[in-house]
């Protein structure tokens, strides 16, 4: 059987990911997949327990090793459960955040660095590596606000604090952003890198654009 296909997508909170990738997945869908989705932190019943503690701004001590620990804790379990069983039986999935995540908020925000990131990307997740990541980056000052906004609406809609990152300052998101254009620069094909202040329309063609080119060249290659 061969193996799947796995495409993360990335950015700051507010970056459209979650409308990006209902349309991805309806998108795949057309096109007889039955996309696997989950998110991270969370995604199973585990993870979703981890997700609480992560999120919730009553967690304010925890430190940011525990922090980083968590993230990774919480991806082995995806893998495990739900990621490798998926893409060992062929299927497509499509995960919000995965490592690069790790690194850009933890690595860059939180300043632990990449390496120590990277190596227990590779001690915990075995290397699995996405086949394409779809990295949505618009400007600086436009993703922060959007991450501002976002955050105060959801708590007022769904009751629940998850606001953890939110309350952190300017200067850390600036961090986690530069990360992010790091990690694009360094590994060009894996990561496309989708900038600018555009439309949901237009960011939505651009991930077709690629998502098509990977599966057919993927499906070519086996
Ligand atoms: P989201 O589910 O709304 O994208 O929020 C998850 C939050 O967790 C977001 O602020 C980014 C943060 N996060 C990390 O700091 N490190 C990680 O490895 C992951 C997956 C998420």
């Amino acid at each position: 059987m061969p193996r799947g296909v796995f495409i993360t997508l990335e950015g700051l909170d507010g970056s459209g990911k979650t409308t990006q990738i209902k349309r991805l997945a309806a998108w795949l869908t057309r096109r007889g997949q039955q996309p696997i989705l989950l998110r991270q932190p969370g995604g199973t019943a585990i993870g979703d327990r981890i997700r609480e503690i992560l999120l919730d701004s009553r967690s304010r001590s925890l430190d940011p090793m525990t922090e980083m620990a968590l993230m990774f804790g919480d991806r082995a379990q995806a893998i495990a459960e739900v990621i490798q069983p998926a893409l060992d039986a062929g299927k497509v999935v499509v995960c919000d955040r995965f490592t690069d995540s790790t690194e850009a908020y933890q690595g860059g925000g939180r300043r632990l660095g990449s390496e120590v990131v990277l190596e227990l990307h590779r001690q915990l997740c075995r290397g699995l590596q996405p086949d394409l990541t779809l990295l949505l980056l618009p400007g600086f000052a436009v993703s922060l606000a959007r991450a501002r906004n976002r955050n105060q609406r959801a708590e007022a809609e769904t009751g629940r604090d998850e606001n953890r990152f939110e309350t952190e300052r300017d200067a850390f998101y600036r961090r986690v952003w530069e990360k992010y254009r790091e990690i694009a620069a360094r590994e060009p094909e894996r990561v496309v890198l989708i900038e600018g202040d555009l439309s949901i329309d237009e960011v939505h063609e651009q991930i077709i654009e690629s998502v098509s080119e990977r599966i057919l060249s993927l499906a070519q290659g086996r």
